[in-house]
Formats: structure tokens, C-alpha cells, sequence
């Protein structure tokens, strides 16, 4: 997996990967502006640093930092470093600082929307003679392997109850994490992905290509992604909240609810517009579809994340795919 998409001729080396599947960032400049918002709120618990960071883990184009620069407000902007952490930097969006790895140090926002399902895991399946790693070629013909080495088997006992068939193990997503956290010093990280918890773990694995999902074959001719188990990323010891899309979003306000009818005769142009924002939202926000995925956040400092608890509860399995160009 970890060649497949990111090795040398790997999927995520390619030049324009982001043809082959459509997160929240692409579904609407909603969620950018939600972020933004939930930035400033942190900025303001922050005491309004001289460098506010708002840092994109797996930024792909980087779409998502570009529409948080342009929805703050300018004093906020000025302060800005806007940091998009990818395997292949691109370059070429106005104030945004494009690297290969997190900086240390932040101050500000982290956001990993899509990253953790794309982090390579290893696959289990309960043998007759016990847990075997799955080993798979090029070509996606599969084998039993050795037994998984003894931290992969705790993982599995503490995090994946179901001992029949196969299994996910989570540990590189928690290493991943915790690895980002880490560079935090100040403020709120958010993770944002298909996500499954100890009641509804499922095997998951999956490839897609152009919004259609194929066999996950490590090629590097399609994308390859299975469901994350937020609820064992949580590093320990920090302020969390284990919630879905739909309520994290409709605490930034966003709201998927049309506008009044009356508004279409009084303003006309207003009412088209707020009909089209409130079908973005209603997408975003859609329980069966990404506003089922899951958002982990974590804080560190002076921050609180008081106004997303109790909101929905762990996060619901929005199903077997990834969302596909098709809006499946
Ligand atoms: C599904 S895409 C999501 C892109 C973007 N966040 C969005 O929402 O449209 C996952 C991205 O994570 C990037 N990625 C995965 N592991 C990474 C790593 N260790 N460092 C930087 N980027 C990584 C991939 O290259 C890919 O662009």
C-alpha cells in the first residue's frame, strides 16, 4: 500500500489524483468557511498570536487553505501561515507554504481531512492456525503471511473485538496521529474520514479509480483506502471530541435548511443563492453520506472544545465507499 500510493510511480505521485475522488473540500466552499470559522474562534482563545498556523496534512491541491485564507478576516490573514504537508508539493497558491512534512511548533489549526484512510495499514485474517498477516502482489493475488508481530496483536485485542475473518489494524493511523499532534503546540487538530468504532468495525479495504470503486490491487493505478478507527487515534491525556460531520458543521453553522419561501419574491437573486448554499450544506451535511464521517479533535493550551461535546455521539459508518465522483 505504502508503495502503491506513494512510491516512486504510486498513485499519489501522479499528477492530478485528485480526478479520482471528491472530499468535502471540493463538495463546497461551506466547509472551508466552517474551518475558517472554527480558526478564528481558536485564534481568539489564543490571545491573537503574531503567527497563526493553520496547517493541511495531505492537502492535495491545497484547495481547502486557499478558501481559509480568503474567508478570514484580513487581520487574521495577515497573521497567517497557511502550511499545505504533501508527498508531492505543487506549488502555485498565493500565500500558502507547501512542504513535505509538518512544521514543529504550531500554533493554530491542523486539519487532516481525508489523510488517515490513505495512511497504509496492514490487513489480518483469522486462520485455522490463528492471525495471519495478509500478503499481496502487484497483481492483488493475496496469501497468508507470518503472525502479526505482538503490539499488532494488542492493538487488535484492545480495538477490533470481531475474531472471525478479517481485520484492520489501526496502529499506523494512531502512529500517524499522535506523530502530527506531536507538532502542535497550541490549539486544535482535526481529523476528518470515513471512520468506524469498536461497536461498528467492519474489514473495509477498498481501491477506487475516477469515483468508481475496483479491486484495491497496490499498483499505483488506483487509489487504495480503508475506514479509520478514529476512536483509537485519540492520543490520551488531551481534550477530545469524537463526533460526526453533521454536528461538527452545524456548530460552525452550517445549515443545510432552505430558505423561506417568501425570500424568492422579496429577493429573487438572494433566494437562488441561499437555495444553492443550503443544497451544499444539506451535502455536507448528509448523515448517509460525508456528514456521517467522523471528526476527531483534539486541543492543547488555551483552548476548549465545550461547544462540540454531546453532539451525536461517535460518528456513524457512512457505508462501504469512499464518495465517489458520482455522489454516491
Ligand atoms: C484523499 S487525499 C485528500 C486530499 C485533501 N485533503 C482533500 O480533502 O481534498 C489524501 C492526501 O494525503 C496525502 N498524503 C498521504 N500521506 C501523506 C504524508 N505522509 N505526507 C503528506 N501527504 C500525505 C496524499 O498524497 C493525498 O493527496
Amino acid at each position: 500500500m505504502e508503495r502503491a500510493l506513494y512510491g516512486p510511480d504510486g498513485f499519489y505521485r501522479r499528477e492530478h489524483p485528485e480526478a479520482h475522488f471528491r472530499t468535502s473540500v471540493h463538495a463546497s466552499p461551506l466547509f472551508a468557511r466552517a474551518l475558517a470559522g472554527l480558526l478564528e474562534e481558536v485564534d481568539a482563545r489564543l490571545g491573537r498570536p503574531d503567527r497563526l498556523d493553520v496547517v493541511d496534512m495531505g492537502a492535495g491541491c491545497g484547495a481547502l487553505l486557499t478558501g481559509i485564507r480568503e474567508a478570514v478576516p484580513p487581520d487574521v490573514a495577515r497573521r497567517l501561515r497557511a502550511v499545505a504537508v504533501e508527498v508531492e508539493p505543487r506549488g502555485g497558491r498565493e500565500g500558502v507554504v507547501w512542504a513535505t512534512e509538518p512544521p514543529e511548533g504550531i500554533t493554530g489549526l491542523v486539519v487532516a481531512n481525508e489523510w488517515l484512510d490513505n495512511v497504509p495499514l496492514d490487513i489480518v485474517e483469522y486462520t485455522p492456525d490463528g492471525p495471519r498477516l495478509m500478503l499481496v502482489d502487484a497483481e492483488g493475488h493475496e496469501r497468508p503471511g507470518p503472525a502479526p508481530a505482538e503490539p499488532d496483536l494488542a492493538w487488535l485485542e484492545r480495538w477490533w473485538p470481531d475474531r472471525t475473518g478479517r481485520a484492520e489494524i489501526g496502529r499506523s493511523r494512531d502512529e500517524a496521529w499522535s506523530w502530527l499532534v506531536g507538532r502542535l503546540d497550541a490549539g486544535v487538530a482535526v481529523a476528518v474520514d470515513y471512520s468506524h468504532d469498536v461497536e461498528t468495525r467492519r474489514p473495509t479495504l477498498a481501491g477506487y479509480r475516477y469515483g468508481m470503486a475496483v479491486w484495491p490491487v497496490p499498483d499505483g493505478s488506483c487509489d487504495v483506502t480503508a475506514h479509520v478507527a478514529l476512536d483509537s487515534c485519540a492520543v490520551p491525556g488531551l481534550e477530545t471530541v469524537l463526533t460526526t460531520q453533521r454536528e461538527a458543521l452545524r456548530v460552525l453553522g452550517v445549515d443545510g435548511r432552505r430558505p423561506p419561501r417568501e425570500l424568492a419574491f422579496s429577493d429573487p437573486r438572494g433566494y437562488v443563492t441561499a437555495l444553492s448554499r443550503a443544497g451544499e450544506a444539506a451535502e455536507l451535511t448528509d448523515p448517509g453520506g460525508l456528514g456521517g464521517f467522523g471528526w476527531l479533535m483534539q486541543a492543547k493550551g488555551p483552548v476548549s472544545l465545550e461547544r462540540f461535546e454531546g453532539g451525536g455521539g461517535a460518528p456513524r459508518d457512512p457505508g462501504p465507499s469512499r464518495d465517489t465522483l458520482e455522489g454516491s
